[in-house]
């Protein structure tokens, strides 16, 4: 059972049925809104029964305040009546929030007896009007426009039920076209300011290789992006970064996402990455794109012409290093390019894809015609344009399973629930928590698992992904969840 997340969840049981202990299992305390716990905040205790009109009072309003930030609420009460029911079901429409009612199914005679058990029972009668009325309640819950979840004794002892999806999940995940690059490959974008960074970098790569991640990739960018960082955080040259992580791995693919073929002549990368297939065994991808940083080649003396040129020039790099990848030293005469020899030693060991970034129509017609693979977003507008590569690849009269569709996904991955909210807090900025935890889809390794398998059933072979606030090794090995998604 996987419960939408952010939501409004409101929980309708029994007293003894086991709603204070469902909702501790799965949420974070300042996510759940209890009467009885605001009774003993507003009066001497959560049996104060005097208490019970201002701790509504204050319950509605911390509700009503969660809601409207939209964050996940988890309403524990035993008073869900119809007038509560409506008024909680409109704010969490006005916030766009899914409305979901939690039934605890737990039978009658297993709530008395665990009432009985407790300190402070309720009268016998009272537990039998709540009973009827909950029966009666979760009858009209559909109707009202609540999404209804049964919770049966067995599940709500059960931990985390999600895992249970992604095991089943990867049971049906089609088998791996390329073992090589399929799965999750991990985008290092932020660097050490201090310290030893070839140290950090093998720690790193051998967290990745422990965790069963794919590959590595880096950013090859020339002052720190600022969707990153800042202009001073360094960010190490990527092929010379990749020369010393082939060093340091055995398993691992390597390669940059994405490389603008405004940096270098397409010779020098095609070199760069033939020699980096020879130091591995040929554990080697490209990303090569358009280039897009207007500030970064001016700074560094190169030249950013127009759109159109920048594209004309990826369409040639792809064609020349092809050229200089392929077999002999033959002269080469192709469509846009011509060589008088091909002669380029180290030659690349086996397979070296091409994995064209970017989401414009003619750059994902690039990537379809002459290139191994695409990269754009893992929102939804990323996942359309990897149904458009994969129709342009068929249109090309190639065969869809021999390319490599892939995603760029910035993950918040928290050991828990309590963790990955701490993390949204450190990060989001100026943004909204809501907002910042949805974009990054805050949630643990096992969540963000199930998320990746679903990409995978809609034709994504590759996410590369790019944690936020990836700090050291210990970061890298909890990711681990993550590695098997793609099957
Ligand atoms: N309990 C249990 N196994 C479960 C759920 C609950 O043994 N799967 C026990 C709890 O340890 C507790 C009692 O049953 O001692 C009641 O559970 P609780 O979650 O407190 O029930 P509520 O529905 O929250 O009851 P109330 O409305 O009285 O707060
Ligand atoms: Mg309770």
């Amino acid at each position: 059972m996987l419960l939408p997340d952010p939501a409004l969840v409101v929980l309708v049981g029994a007293s003894g049925s086991g709603k204070s202990t469902w909702a501790s299992s799965r949420y974070r305390t300042a996510e759940v809104v209890s009467s009885d716990l605001l009774r003993g905040v507003v009066g001497s205790g959560e049996h104060d029964l005097d208490a019970t009109v201002d701790a509504f009072a204050l319950l509605e309003q911390v509700v009503s305040a969660r809601v409207g930030r939209g964050l996940t609420t988890v309403v524990d009460t035993l008073g869900t009546d119809v007038v509560r029911r409506r008024r909680w079901l409109s704010a969490a429409r006005a916030a766009g929030l899914p409305a979901v009612a939690v039934v605890l199914d737990t039978p009658a005679a297993v709530c008395r007896s665990r009432n009985a058990a407790r300190e402070r029972p309720v009268p016998a009668r009272v537990l039998t009007s709540q009973l009827a009325s909950v029966a009666a309640t979760a009858d009209l819950l559909e109707a009202e426009g609540w999404q209804v979840v049964r919770v049966t004794p067995d599940e709500s002892t059960k931990d985390r039920p999600e895992s249970d999806d992604t095991a089943r999940r990867r049971e049906t995940a089609a088998p791996p076209v390329h073992a090589g690059l399929r799965g999750v490959v991990l985008q290092l974008s932020r660097f050490p300011a201090d310290g030893d960074l070839l140290a950090w970098l093998r720690d790193m790569a051998a967290a990745a290789e422990e965790a069963g991640l794919a590959g590595i990739a880096l950013m090859d960018h020339l002052i720190q992006i600022p969707q990153v960082g800042r202009a001073w955080d360094p960010i190490p040259e990527p092929w010379v970064t990749l020369g010393a992580l082939a060093a340091s791995t055995t398993r691992l693919q390597l390669g940059t996402l994405v490389t603008p073929v405004t940096f270098r002549a397409p010779g020098i990368t095609a070199k760069a990455a033939a020699t980096l297939s020879a130091l591995t065994g040929g554990r080697v991808f490209v990303g090569v794109g358009a280039g897009w940083w207007e500030r970064e080649h001016a700074a560094y003396g190169l030249g950013f012409p127009s759109a159109t040129a920048r594209l004309d020039a990826l369409e040639r790099a792809i064609e020349t290093m092809r050229a200089l990848w392929a077999s002999g030293t033959k002269p080469y005469a192709g469509q846009r390019v011509s060589l008088p020899e091909t002669t380029s030693y180290p030659r690349p060991v086996g397979d070296l894809p091409l994995i064209v970034g970017g989401g414009s129509d003619r750059t994902l017609r690039i990537a379809a015609r002459l290139g191994d693979g695409c990269n754009v977003p893992s929102d939804e507008a990323g996942l359309a344009k990897v149904d458009r590569y994969l129709a342009m690849v068929r249109e090309a009269g190639r065969d869809p399973s021999t390319v490599h569709a892939t995603v760029l996904d910035l993950p918040l991955v928290g050991r828990d629930r309590d963790d990955a909210w701490s993390r949204v807090e450190r990060h989001r900025g100026r943004a909204p928590a809501a907002t910042f935890a949805a974009r990054h889809h805050a949630g643990t390794a096992t969540e963000h698992a199930a998320r990746l398998a679903g990409l995978a059933e809609r034709g994504v072979t590759t996410a590369f992904i790019a944690p936020v606030g990836l700090d050291g090794p210990d970061d890298v090995l909890a990711l681990a969840p993550l590695a098997t998604a793609f099957g």
